[in-house]
């Protein structure tokens, strides 16, 4: 099928796009619970600082592929380099791994906004509440279903256009709520040294995890190491500057985790006095409904940020849901219809374990992890890291460093080319080897860390 590539108006339309696919539950839900699991501030320092260079580097050296082959993953690794024509398949499986458990929490999304506009927040806000929820069988499936769904009627219709549109408006009333919120927390009484946990770092909490685990979420949010990056680039325009364009997706993605933290973390301390036990996928569920019912106007709050959260995680759910329709149909030949009905049912059934994974299959483990756990382990501690490794050395071997800066200074120059040929050359693949081989032995216990 011949597709005509359309490109995205300009810097903005770009961007934005872009910031929808990264903004989403990977910062409001997963960052918060992993900075207050991992250390706190020195979490926090690690990943902006992984952020500026690594995924700097790794998000202009995918967007630079995107535009120069004007393929999406598997056509441009294939173009670049036949051997490495596997990565772009790699990456075709990441997004397939992640959408249906980033359905399952869309799902508990979708019930606590429901609860809000209909007048149940004060029962969201009992201890009991969320773990009563998650642990019934039906319910959460019904709710996963729904967000699932959702996102399969909008693919279908190719309607992602009206929502980027939704997305204009929803980033930035998603930041001044954010801002607004995390004020509010802050001002709580006892909210203090949640504040300096959460900022101020501290060293004794620092291990070799705080790394992997940063790591893991940089991927995961700014949805690098797995090719959504190279098909928007594809779309972008040869005069939008890419370097700056990266600086504010960057901006736009740590801007909001930040912000997320700043809610989620020190209500924590507000509502218990110290930091959370074991902080899992529950904290921001368990933790904002506290925090909206002692608020003035709470529940209309907590109804407007549950909408916000809801919209942002569905930008993200069709861009991980497009980007395996469209694959499926480049390589199968199937029509649309078709393909969003079996990536559809296919969801289903691998989401089914992860909220399963809560309830009546709650002792299955695998590796020590629930099913949840273990996609989230295996696409974001496994395969990332696998895939960026290989993405590193095909930019600094075989393709080199100067063909993505050639592309880069097609509209300007290149301000932070040393930090890019550092990072991409010998940086990364470092880095990704130690952390592949650490995520793994230590999920098998083999190492402490
Ligand atoms: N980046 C998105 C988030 O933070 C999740 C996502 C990952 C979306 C990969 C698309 C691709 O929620």
């Amino acid at each position: 099928m011949e597709q005509k590539r359309s490109s995205f108006t300009g810097k903005i339309g770009f961007v934005l796009a872009a910031a929808g696919s990264a903004v989403g539950l990977g910062n409001i839900w997963r960052f918060p619970y992993l900075a207050a699991k991992y250390g706190g501030g020195i979490f926090l320092l690690v990943y902006i600082l992984l952020s500026v260079t690594f995924g700097f580097s790794l998000m202009v050296a995918e967007i630079a592929i995107g535009r120069k082959t004007g393929l999406s993953a598997i056509g441009a690794y294939e173009k670049l380099n036949k051997k490495y024509a596997f990565v772009g398949y790699l990456g075709a499986i990441i997004p397939a791994l992640i959408l249906p458990y980033y359905s399952v929490i869309g799902g508990w999304v979708t019930k606590y906004l429901t609860l809000y506009a209909t007048g149940g927040g004060s029962a969201a806000a009992s201890p009991d509440y969320f773990g009563g929820f998650i642990s019934s069988t039906w319910e959460p499936i019904g709710w996963f279903l729904l967000f699932i769904g959702a996102t399969a009627l909008i693919v279908l219709f190719g309607v992602e256009k009206g929502v980027e549109k939704v997305s204009k408006i929803m980033m930035p009333v998603l930041v001044v709520l954010s801002i607004f919120i995390a004020v509010y927390v802050c001002c709580m009484p006892g909210a203090g040294a949640g504040l300096a946990y959460y900022l101020i770092p501290n060293f004794e909490n620092f291990s070799i995890m705080t790394v992997v685990a940063a790591m893991g979420q940089l991927f995961y949010s700014m949805s690098l190491a797995m090719g959504i990056m190279i098909t928007y680039g594809s779309y972008m325009k040869k005069e939008v500057s890419i370097e700056s364009s990266v600086h504010q997706i960057e901006i736009f993605d740590t801007g909001i985790a930040f912000l997320a933290g700043l809610m989620v973390i020190p209500a924590v301390f507000a509502s218990t006095g110290a930091a959370p036990e074991a902080p899992g996928a529950g904290l921001m569920f368990q933790v904002l409904p506290t925090v909206f019912e002692n608020m003035w106007g709470g529940h209309i709050i907590g109804a407007i940020f549950f909408l916000l959260v809801l919209l942002a995680a569905l930008t993200s759910s069709i861009s991980l849901m497009e980007t395996v329709v469209s694959i499926l149909q480049d390589k199968l030949r199937w029509n649309r219809r078709l393909t969003c009905l079996v990536v559809f049912a296919a969801c289903l059934l691998l989401g089914l374990p992860s909220t399963l994974g809560y309830g009546v299959w709650a002792n299955v483990k695998v590796i020590g992890m629930q099913f949840l756990d273990l996609f989230d382990f295996i696409s974001n501690s496994v395969l990332m890291p696998i895939a960026a490794f290989f993405t590193a050395i095909l930019v600094g071997y075989v393709i080199k460093p100067q063909s993505v800066i050639d592309e880069v200074e097609l509209s300007g120059k290149f301000r932070f080319k040393k930090l890019f040929v550092v990072m991409i050359k010998y940086v990364a693949p470092v880095c990704m080897i130690i952390i592949l081989l650490s995520s793994v032995l230590s999920a098998f216990n083999v190492i402490k860390i």
